[in-house]
Parts: C-alpha cells; sequence; structure tokens
C-alpha cells in the first residue's frame, strides 16, 4: 500500500500511509483509538474506497473499490464484530453466496460440509460443519470466519482484535493457528492493543498516529516502552500500578449480597463493598461473573439469597428500579448493550441524565453542548462531530462513550464489565484514574476484567469466581503477582 489517503467528508483519516505485507509474516498494527487501523484495513478489503494511493498485490497494481474486488486479490478479514449468520449452518456460512452446486445446479450441502471439513482438517480444529453457528461458543466463530477467508484463498488474513473477546486458553489456540497460517505463506496483519500479545505474536510492527505512520519495524529489535512511546507519542506517565488509597476499614458497608443464585450458572454469591472502595472479580469464562453483575443491575433476578443497599435489602425487577436506588451497570457488549449506534455521541451522553439537559419542559441545547464537551473532553473521546452517529467512532472511542455515560449519572455502585476493551493503553491508564477518583467519592465499585495487570493495578480488594460462586477473596496487599493470582483462578493455587 502506497500514500494511503482516505477522507470521510472534510475529515482526512489516513493521510498517506505506506504498508507491506509479507508472505508468511504477522505484521501488527498498533496505534491509539482513532489512529486509522481498522481504516485502513477496511480499505484493503473494499469497504471504503480510498481517496487516493495505490495498492499492489503480488506486484501488480490492483483497483479494489469492492469486497468482491479485494476477495479476488486474496485479501480476507476476520471481523471485530462477526459476519456470520447464526440461523445457518458453518458449511452454510463458509460458502455463503458461493454455494457449492451438484450437476442439477441445486445446492450441495453434502459437498460444502465435506469442503468445510477438510479445511478444519487442515488447520488441525473439529467443528462439525453441520452444527448451526449460534449453538457454537466465540471461539468457534472466530475459526468459522477464519475458514470462510481460507475457503475464498485468501493470501493475507486481517484479524482485528481478534483476542478481545477470548478466554486465555482460546487465546493460546489462535496463536498457534496463526504460526499454521504462517508456515503455509499466508501473511497477517494482527490489530490489537495488547502488547504482549503482539510481543508473542507479530515478527513486524506498524504503528500509526493520527493516519500517519510513525513506526515500521521488526519487533524482535523493539522494547515494550518503544513501542507504547512510538503509539502515544511520549512516555506513559503512570502506567498499571496499583496506588494504596488508604481505605478506612470502618467505612459503611454500600453494597451486600448474601448467597445471591440466579440462572443455571450463578450459584451462590457473597460479597461486600465498602464507601470508597474498589473490588475486583476475577475469574474464569462461564464463572459466573458477568451474570453476577446483571443480577446486581437488576437485568436477571435472583432465585436465591439477598441484596441490600447501605443495610437495607432491595429487590428489583427492572433494570431502571436499580438505577434509581443509585447504581449504574457499564456492560459487557458495548454494541448490544451500551449505545444506541444510529444516534449521535451527544444524545448517547445525554440519555440517562435528561433531566440536567432541559430548560423547564424542554432540551436545551445550550446544556446539551456544555454537556456533550465536558464529557468528550474528561475521557478524551475522539471525535470529530460530537452530533453524528456514534457508529463512526472507531471501536475504543465507543467505549469511551459508554464509559463516560455512566459515569456521568453519578451512581453510588458502579458496575463495570470489560470496561476497557479495546481501548487503548494511554486511555486505559485514564479510565482506571476516573474510576479511582469516583471510588474516593466515597462511592462502590464493583470491577470485572479479564486482564489481570488492570485487575490488580485497580482492585482494593479481589473476590474470585468458580463456577457460579464466590470461592476466595483476597486483599490485594495479600497478592504477590500476577502469576499467583492466575494460578487462584485456575484453581491450581493452595
Ligand atoms: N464511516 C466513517 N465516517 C466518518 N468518520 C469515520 C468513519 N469511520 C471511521 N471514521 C473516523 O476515522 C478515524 C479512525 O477510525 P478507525 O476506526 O480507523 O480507528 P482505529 O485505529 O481502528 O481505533 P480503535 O483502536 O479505537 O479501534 C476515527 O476518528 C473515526 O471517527
Ligand atoms: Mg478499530
Amino acid at each position: 500500500m502506497r500514500g494511503i489517503v482516505k477522507s470521510f467528508g472534510p475529515v482526512e483519516v489516513l493521510k498517506s500511509v505506506d504498508m507491506d505485507i509479507v508472505a508468511g509474516e504477522v505484521h501488527a498494527l498498533a496505534g491509539e483509538n482513532g489512529a486509522g487501523k481498522s481504516t485502513l484495513m477496511k480499505v484493503l478489503q473494499g469497504v471504503h474506497p480510498i481517496t487516493s494511493g495505490t495498492i499492489e498485490v503480488a506486484g501488480q497494481p490492483v483497483a479494489i473499490r469492492t469486497t468482491a474486488d479485494a476477495e479476488r486479490a486474496g485479501i480476507g478479514m476476520v471481523f471485530q464484530e462477526f459476519s456470520l449468520i447464526p440461523s445457518m449452518t458453518v458449511a452454510q456460512n463458509i460458502f455463503l453466496n458461493r454455494e457449492v452446486r451438484g450437476k442439477s445446479g441445486l445446492v450441495d450441502d453434502r459437498a460444502a460440509e465435506m469442503a468445510a471439513r477438510e479445511i478444519f482438517d487442515g488447520l488441525g480444529v473439529t467443528i462439525d460443519p453441520k452444527a448451526r453457528v449460534e449453538t457454537l461458543g466465540t471461539a468457534y466463530w472466530q475459526l468459522v470466519e477464519i475458514a470462510k477467508a481460507l475457503a475464498k484463498n485468501a493470501s493475507v488474513l486481517v484479524m482485528d482484535e481478534p483476542t478481545a473477546s477470548l478466554a486465555k486458553h482460546e487465546v493460546e489456540n489462535l496463536f498457534e493457528l496463526i504460526d499454521k497460517l504462517k508456515s503455509r505463506g499466508i501473511a497477517i496483519v494482527y490489530i490489537s492493543h495488547r502488547m504482549d500479545e503482539i510481543r508473542r505474536v507479530a515478527d513486524r510492527i506498524t504503528v500509526l498516529r493520527d493516519g500517519r505512520v510513525v513506526l515500521a519495524a521488526g519487533v524482535a529489535q523493539l522494547t515494550a516502552a518503544e513501542i507504547i512511546e512510538a503509539i502515544i507519542g511520549r512516555r506513559l506517565a503512570s502506567d498499571l500500578v496499583y496506588r494504596d488509597r488508604q481505605l478506612a476499614t470502618d467505612a459503611p458497608i454500600v453494597l451486600e449480597a448474601t448467597d445471591i443464585g440466579s440462572g443455571r450458572v450463578l450459584k451462590s454469591v457473597s460479597l461486600t463493598i465498602r464507601a470508597g472502595e474498589i473490588v475486583g472479580l476475577a475469574g474464569l469464562m462461564g464463572s459466573g461473573r458477568t451474570e453476577f453483575a446483571r443480577v446486581v443491575a437488576g437485568m436477571d433476578r435472583p432465585t436465591r439469597g439477598t441484596l441490600s443497599i447501605d443495610g437495607k435489602v432491595v429487590r428489583f425487577s427492572t433494570p431502571i428500579a436499580a438505577q434509581q436506588a443509585g447504581i449504574a451497570l457499564i456492560p459487557e457488549d458495548r454494541r448490544d448493550q451500551g449505545l444506541v449506534l444510529e444516534h449521535s455521541v451527544s444524545e448517547n451522553l445525554a440519555l440517562p441524565v435528561l433531566d440536567r439537559v432541559k430548560s423547564g419542559a424542554f432540551l436545551s441545547m445550550t446544556k446539551l453542548r456544555e454537556l456533550t464537551n465536558q464529557l468528550v473532553t474528561r475521557f478524551g473521546v475522539k471525535v470529530a462531530d460530537p452530533y453524528a452517529p456514534v457508529s463512526r467512532l472507531s471501536g475504543g472511542n465507543q467505549q469511551k462513550v459508554v464509559v463516560a455515560k455512566w459515569i456521568n449519572t453519578r451512581p453510588r455502585i458502579l458496575v463495570m464489565d470489560e470496561p476497557t476493551s479495546g481501548v487503548d493503553i494511554g486511555t486505559k491508564t485514564e479510565i482506571l484514574d476516573i474510576v479511582r477518583e469516583f471510588a474516593s467519592e466515597g462511592n462502590a465499585v464493583l470491577f470485572i476484567s479479564s486482564e489481570l495487570p488492570e485487575l490488580l493495578a485497580v482492585a482494593d480488594r479481589i473476590v474470585v469466581f468458580r463456577e457460579g460462586r464466590s470461592d476466595r477473596e483476597l486483599d490485594r496487599d495479600d497478592i504477590a503477582s500476577e502469576e499467583q493470582l492466575q494460578l487462584i483462578i485456575q484453581g491450581e493455587a493452595a
């Protein structure tokens, strides 16, 4: 790719970007939220036509204006938001729009299933091509996406934050698969915010900042600090380190859960959070963390146990009732639950606090503008036009809008489920600072995260969930290392 420029209206998002992708390499693409990573790859994919620049594949100039052009050029993509049709089978998805047909011209499902099985065998994974996609877990959806690209003979495979929804062991499986693809000569572009992953999997790295390449080099020659500095354009002021906030041990208990159970997953959870405290929830996928968050936020009803706030037992019949009691939930899945995508950034921010932007019975444009400016600045949301649809923001910036929106409701209890997923490293430390500040005002925070360095940086106490139960409780000071916590989560520590 040479001199790639991409503008959306007057906004130039890519400003003359060069990138070489070599057969059999893993090429990391890094940069802050909104730097232009996804846009650069969408250009290669024919989702957005380029404004100017040239693309060559194997030495031949190609015009990529549609996704069909990209497919013909051998470029495949594993989308951040999956593109599969849940009600169809694995094989049907892999051969969608290119159905395998028999002599009679009818769709031949058997032949498609055999072809799919062959691809999976080549990857060394077992998936039933006849299974409907909706019956499979997220990790398998991704494998189906990869198989779909391979069925089209892709020689370049783009993965946009592929590990965001994977558990630890699934990540390791993905890396093994990537090694296999590499050895077949397939080039992989790997977009990620996680430094450990980049160092583990990538051969070379290109870093974008504000739509320009600021670093392109072999990963082995670089330290993590050098990569981070290229990404954020300065040294990281405060890394992910724990700060003891000197909690009063006699602070009143704000939230108390006693023997909470719900649905099939959640069996028995008991925990307390004091005023000013940040309690972290750790556990494997499926251990019940998200399910517990949903009960606290009034989205699911407990089938056993009690929940009290400030010493009074509460029973929420709706999420609104929980909100009125001072609880805010930042949900795990921002696209489904966190945002109204076709609404503007400003409308999304104002939605839960409409009373504050009214003047009498009417919406006050002045107050709306004030609120928007204040939150966009405080949370560093990178947005060209806050009155345009939030769907135009980069992934990480959408997540910042979700966090800003809920903290701004000034809840008494804030429940955050994987709040920094897809957020760049500079912003992550800023969000953790905001959470600490919020807790220090005497509020309670329940912080769920699968990223242990982050959990260890922010939580004063960590409750480890296991098979739907609150299994252990650890003071931050009693945890010596990330490895120790990892072992406890896996159930392998004494
Ligand atoms: N369809 C669009 N219309 C207008 N602006 C857009 C559109 N798509 C992306 N942008 C803008 O282009 C810029 C780059 O976005 P992009 O999604 O490429 O960032 P990114 O590097 O992938 O960030 P993240 O790490 O948050 O995913 C952002 O400022 C975004 O708002
Ligand atoms: Mg992106």
